[in-house]
């Protein structure tokens, strides 16, 4: 058992192995990334948390479509680049709120969508991308499923934006500026609704834990598959696998398929099989999910501290999808033994009306 050296590769960090590709492939294993790991950072307050909790000049300036009863909320008859900071902060709030906000044909550009995302803190840069301050979005239309063979990293999974920073990404944008007239919809999911689905039993469980994020399988993998170099080394970091949102004191499910590789407190046999199970719960809660099918012009904003994502793989033409996206770090993720879920928080103000509704009947 000693004398297998894989026990000379083991991450101090997640005690995990770090190699996971053989090292057949040189690319992989020259590559030096010319950039260090990022220390942990105390992003600037929340925007969200400076907004009117009624958002009334947002809501006062757009026509407001919830799209699903979980997830979702399309603005119309707004233009993004008109919004003023204090309607831009009812924005944040919203977003953390309802996980991801739609607009339709918007005329921001690549310039004028880096300025407005720098409201929201300060701009993430991709371990994978050269450009400072936005990554370039394409479409996936390879076969994953048998890509899945070849390679560790499930490219079309489940994901928060880069989940495995010490500070992940709290708001991300997307602007799509081509796109084929069918395929390429991206689909969220609610973490808050993820985590109100589990049984209690399953959700104390997971309280417990914290979930072993990783870039390895992605570093490796675009090595391995696109030959381009990640400017960062890979890391693991441990997040709790409920963390309570810093906007809206919510508790979210902190798991995702792309990224996650196990739980810290488990062994490999009963962190494998809760992985399973965890990937099984994402892909079958479609009533904590939206799709949304995009055209030329379309914005998205979403909380990644709220919502998994995950584009939709298809066989239209490659080269013919290109999104714009922007991304601001989040504070370390915590979790809250105290704070309570959103299910919990319906049931909660819901009671209060009602003692409430009671009261005044008495005193009618
Ligand atoms: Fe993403």
């Amino acid at each position: 058992m000693t004398t297998l050296e894989s026990y000379n590769h083991v991450s101090p960090d997640s005690g995990h192995p770090t190699i996971l590709h053989p090292n057949f492939n040189s690319r992989i294993k020259d590559w030096v990334p010319p950039d260090d790991l990022r220390k942990e950072v105390d992003p600037p307050k929340d925007r969200a948390l400076f907004a009117d909790p009624a958002k009334k000049l947002l809501f006062s300036a757009a026509k407001v479509t919830d799209l699903t009863e979980s997830i979702g909320t399309l603005l119309e008859d707004v233009q993004l680049s008109q919004l003023s900071e204090v309607q831009l902060d009812e924005l944040a709030l919203l977003v953390s709120e309802r996980g991801v906000v739609y607009f339709r044909g918007q005329d921001l550009t690549t310039d004028s969508q880096v300025k407005l995302f720098e409201h929201f803190g300060i701009l993430d840069k991709h371990p994978a991308q050269k450009e400072v301050r936005h990554v370039t979005i394409k479409g996936s239309t390879a076969d994953y499923r048998r890509d899945s063979v070849y390679t560790p990293w499930p490219q079309a999974g489940w994901h928060a934006d880069t989940s495995f920073e010490i500070n992940p990404p709290s708001y991300s944008m997307l602007r799509m500026e081509e796109h084929p007239e069918v395929g390429g919809d991206t689909a969220w999911v609610s973490q808050y609704g993820l985590f109100d689905a589990l049984s209690p039993t399953y959700q104390k469980l997971f309280e417990n834990l914290h979930a072993v994020h990783t870039s390895r399988l992605q570093y490796d993998t675009i090595l391995d598959l696109w030959g381009v170099g990640p400017n960062r080394p890979p890391i693991d970091t441990h997040h709790p696998a409920v963390i309570t949102h810093p906007v809206t004191g919510l508790k979210a499910w902190n798991v995702n398929e792309g990224f996650v590789t196990g739980f810290a407190e488990l062994k490999k046999q009963e962190s494998d099989k809760l992985l399973e199970f965890s990937n099984f719960h994402i892909h079958s809660a479609d009533d904590h999910l939206v799709r949304w099918k995009w055209r030329v012009g379309d914005v998205a904003m979403w909380d990644n501290r709220a919502v998994l994502h995950r584009v939709i793989p298809g066989k239209y033409k490659a080269g013919s999808r290109r999104g714009v996206r922007t991304t601001v770090f989040g504070s370390k993720p915590r979790l809250d033994p105290e704070s309570e879920s959103r299910e919990q928080r319906e049931k909660r103000l819901a009671g209060e009306e009602q003692k409430d509704n009671k009261e005044s009947t008495l005193h009618a």
